[in-house]
């Protein structure tokens, strides 16, 4: 019986060689300088007579080039096996499923927040950004808070410890004094983040949310605002609700109000009820001086008393309160408390 050919063996191990370190060996045993079997059998042929060396050396060089030809295509399919290997090789089974993976969603208020920079881009605002530690002159000199003012109390402020007197903003209103003083009006500008105030109950939270807002011209009035206002909440809402303005007082607009909403009621009370969902007012003309904007200043040919000056509105929403309206939230501290089984609902 004819002994099988060692070469087509080794061209079957050679395509059955899953790893290059497999290859690696074969090639060694195939061509290895001392030991290799074709090195061996080259060498052999010197013992051959002139006829049986042609011929042999022949067929050798037949082989050799098919067994050099075969290591570099299967070291080629390791590098970059195809779709067909893949399937068909036992290493990697890929009609095996994963564990579902959950996918994650956006938290109710970063939601909200790219809503409304929506619903205010819409009615030309910009969104403006400020920091979270606050100066002291900032967060209140600017805005026209008195030094004795009980905003300032310790009882409402977080004080950071320092030189320096800095605060855990207590609200986004300084936000408006960085963007008078780096914007010329007319301007409109909204600008959403997190506030702090030592407050804690159903509706208080020392850390929340506000949305301040801001209007600048020459012919912007108290109904352009409640225009505004309306509309905004409106939008965020996504629904008609009941509401009222009350005046209210703020030091840094005048006059000032206070919109309320009609809800379902808080955690204690569940009392269909007023919540005061936004701050607003026209700007007082000492804030818009403290940002170099020129109350006084003529178009040259009105007299002084009808004659078109800067001025405008601004607002401050509470973000969180908004939230709890829209999805019937009966208390605050479900927003932070990141218990999934509320959360995986929105
Ligand atoms: N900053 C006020 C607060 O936190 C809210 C507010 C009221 C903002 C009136 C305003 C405003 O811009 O005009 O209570």
């Amino acid at each position: 019986m004819a002994q099988a050919n060692p070469w087509s063996a080794y061209i079957d191990r050679i395509r059955e060689a899953h790893t290059p370190e497999a290859l690696d060996t074969l090639e060694h045993e195939l061509f290895g300088r001392k030991e290799g079997a074709m090195t061996l059998a080259m060498k052999a042929l010197k013992d051959l007579d002139a006829e049986g060396k042609k011929q042999q050396a022949q067929e050798l060089n037949t082989w050799k080039k098919q067994l050099t030809e075969t290591i570099a295509e299967q070291r080629t399919a390791l590098l970059h096996p195809s779709d067909d290997a893949l399937a068909s090789s036992d290493a990697m089974d890929i009609t095996l499923s994963l564990p579902p993976r959950e996918r994650g969603s956006l938290h109710l208020i970063p939601s909200f927040m790219e809503h409304a920079a929506d619903v205010f881009g819409r009615m030309g605002f910009d969104v403006a950004t400020g920091p979270e530690v606050e100066s002291e002159e900032m967060n209140f000199d600017m805005l026209n808070i008195p030094p004795d003012h009980p905003a300032r109390d310790a009882q409402d402020t977080f004080w950071v410890q320092g030189k320096d007197k800095r605060v855990l903003r207590t609200h986004t209103s300084p936000v408006q004094i960085r963007y008078m003083r780096e914007h010329k009006p007319p301007l409109r500008m909204i600008c959403m983040g997190k506030v702090y105030r030592k407050d804690a109950d159903a509706t208080h939270s020392p850390v929340f949310h506000q949305l301040e807002g801001l209007m600048i011209g020459k012919d912007v009035s108290l109904a352009n605002m409640k225009a505004v206002m309306v509309n905004a909440v409106r939008e965020l809402l996504g629904r008609d609700v009941e509401y009222r303005f009350r005046t209210g007082y703020f030091p840094f607009v005048e006059p000032g109000l206070e919109m309320d909403i009609r809800w379902q009621g808080d955690e204690q009370t569940r009392e269909g009820n007023w919540l005061e969902v936004v701050g607003c007012g026209m700007v007082h003309p000492n804030v818009l001086k403290n940002c170099g904007i020129d109350v006084e200043e003529s178009n040259g040919v009105m007299p002084r008393q009808l004659k078109p000056t800067w001025q405008g509105f601004a607002f401050g929403f509470g973000i969180d309160r908004l939230v709890m309206i829209k999805h019937q939230i009966p208390s605050i501290k479900m927003l932070f408390e990141g218990d999934m089984r509320f959360l995986r609902q929105f």
